[in-house]
C-alpha cells in the first residue's frame, strides 16, 4: 500500500523484514526471526531503562563483581536478565554465554537448537554519564543432537560459524544492526510505535578511513608498531574518536570509515576485549559490510575459542587500515 497520502512512508518493520529476507537463513527462518524478535523485545526494555535510569534507582554499582573482575553496573545486570528472559521464553535458544554470568547458562531447552553468545551491556563505564551504551549478540547452530545435554563443543565454536550477529546502540537513536550472513541492515526503534524500522538497508563500510579509535592512555603499555601507526594517523590529519564505548565507536567507524584498536598491552597481553561476545559479533558485521578484523596477525572468525571469556586484541573497521595497522605490527616484530 502507499503510504505516501499520510506524508510520509512508514519503512519495513524488523518483522516483516525478516520474513521478506527468509531464503537468506540457511534455516527456518522462523527460528531466526524468533531469536531477533526476542532480542528486540528485550532490546526495547532496556531501552526504556537507561532512559529512566537517572530518575530511578538503577544507575550506580551492583555490589558485586563478574568474572571478568569488573565491578558490575546495576544495568550490566538488569540489561543478562532481561536478555536471557527473553531468550529463555522465545524457546529456540538452548544456552547463553554472557559476559555477566561466569558459566554457559543451559536453558534446560530440549527442543532449543541455537546457543547465543551476550554482551548484555557494552560500555558499562558510560551508563551514569549518559553516553551511548550498546548491546552485543552472536546467534550459533549448537552441534550436538537437538535434545542432548549442552556440550563444549556447542559453546567453543570459532566465529565463522557464527549464524547470525548484530548490536543495539542506544545512542541519539536506539538502533538495532544485524547479519544472517548475506550483507548487514539497520533498523532504527520508533518509540512512539513501539517499532524497530529498517532505516539503514544494505550497510557497506569504506573501504579506507580518516577515524581512529584507541585509548591513547594506554601508550606507555602498547607495541612500538601500534605506536608506529598512531603516529602515521597523526601525521595524516585523521581525527581520532574514542568514547569507551566499543558499539559506539565500531557503529560509527562502521558508517563513516574508520578504526576501532584495543591492542595487547603489558598489563593485558590478550588485550581487553572478549572473543565470543564482543570480537566475534562485530568481526561478522564487519566482514559483511566490506570491512576486516583481525587480532592484529589473524581473522577474528578464525580463532578457535578455549575458554568462555578469554580475550584478544582486536583491529577492526575498514580493511585498507586494518592492513596498515598489521603492516607497523609485523615491522616492529
Ligand atoms: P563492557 O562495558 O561490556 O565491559 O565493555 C567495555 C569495553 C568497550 O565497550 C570499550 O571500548 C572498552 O571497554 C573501553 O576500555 P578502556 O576503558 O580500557 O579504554
Ligand atoms: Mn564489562
Ligand atoms: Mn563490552
Ligand atoms: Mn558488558
Amino acid at each position: 500500500p502507499d503510504h505516501s497520502a499520510l506524508g510520509y512512508s512508514v519503512g519495513v518493520t524488523l518483522d516483516r523484514f525478516i520474513k521478506m529476507k527468509q531464503d537468506d537463513f540457511p534455516f527456518a527462518s522462523g527460528e531466526l526471526s524468533q531469536i531477533l524478535r526476542d532480542i528486540a523485545l528485550a532490546s526495547k526494555i532496556v531501552n526504556r531503562e537507561i532512559n529512566r535510569a537517572g530518575l530511578s534507582n538503577i544507575g550506580g554499582a551492583f555490589g558485586s563483581t563478574n568474572v571478568q573482575g569488573e565491578e558490575q553496573q546495576k544495568l550490566d545486570v538488569v540489561a543478562n536478565i532481561r536478555f536471557s528472559r527473553a531468550l529463555t521464553k522465545g524457546g529456540e535458544v538452548c544456552a547463553i554465554v554472557s559476559e555477566e554470568d561466569d558459566e554457559v547458562i543451559d536453558l534446560q531447552n530440549s527442543s532449543g537448537k541455537y546457543v547465543v553468545a551476550m554482551d548484555p551491556l557494552d560500555g558499562s563505564s558510560n551508563i551514569d554519564v549518559n553516553i551511548s551504551i550498546g548491546t552485543i549478540f552472536s546467534i550459533y547452530r549448537r552441534v550436538t543432537p537437538v535434545g542432548s545435554p549442552i556440550q563444549p563443543e556447542d559453546i567453543m565454536q570459532p566465529g565463522n560459524k557464527q549464524v547470525a550477529a548484530g548490536y543495539v546502540l542506544y545512542g541519539s537513536s536506539t538502533m538495532l544492526v544485524y547479519t544472517t550472513g548475506k550483507g548487514v541492515n539497520g533498523f532504527t526503534y520508533e518509540q512512539s510505535l513501539g517499532e524497530f524500522f529498517l532505516s539503514h538497508p544494505n550497510i557497506c563500510a569504506p573501504k579506507d578511513g580518516k577515524i581512529y579509535s584507541i585509548n591513547e592512555g594506554l601508550n606507555s603499555q602498547i607495541s612500538e608498531g601500534i605506536k608506529n601507526y598512531i603516529t602515521s594517523c597523526k601525521e595524516r590529519d585523521f581525527s581520532a574518536r574514542y568514547i569507551g564505548s566499543l558499539v559506539a565507536d565500531f557503529h560509527r567507524n562502521l558508517l563513516k570509515g574508520g578504526i576501532y584498536i584495543y591492542p595487547s598491552t603489558a598489563k593485558a597481553p590478550e588485550g581487553k576485549l572478549r572473543l565470543l561476545y564482543e570480537a566475534n559479533s562485530l568481526a561478522f558485521i564487519a566482514e559483511q559490510a566490506g570491512a576486516s578484523a583481525s587480532d592484529g596477525k589473524n581473522r577474528i572468525l578464525d580463532i578457535q575459542p578455549t575458554s568462555l571469556h578469554q580475550r584478544t586484541p582486536l583491529y577492526i573497521g575498514s580493511t585498507v587500515m586494518v592492513e596498515e595497522a598489521e603492516g607497523h605490527l609485523k615491522e616492529a616484530t
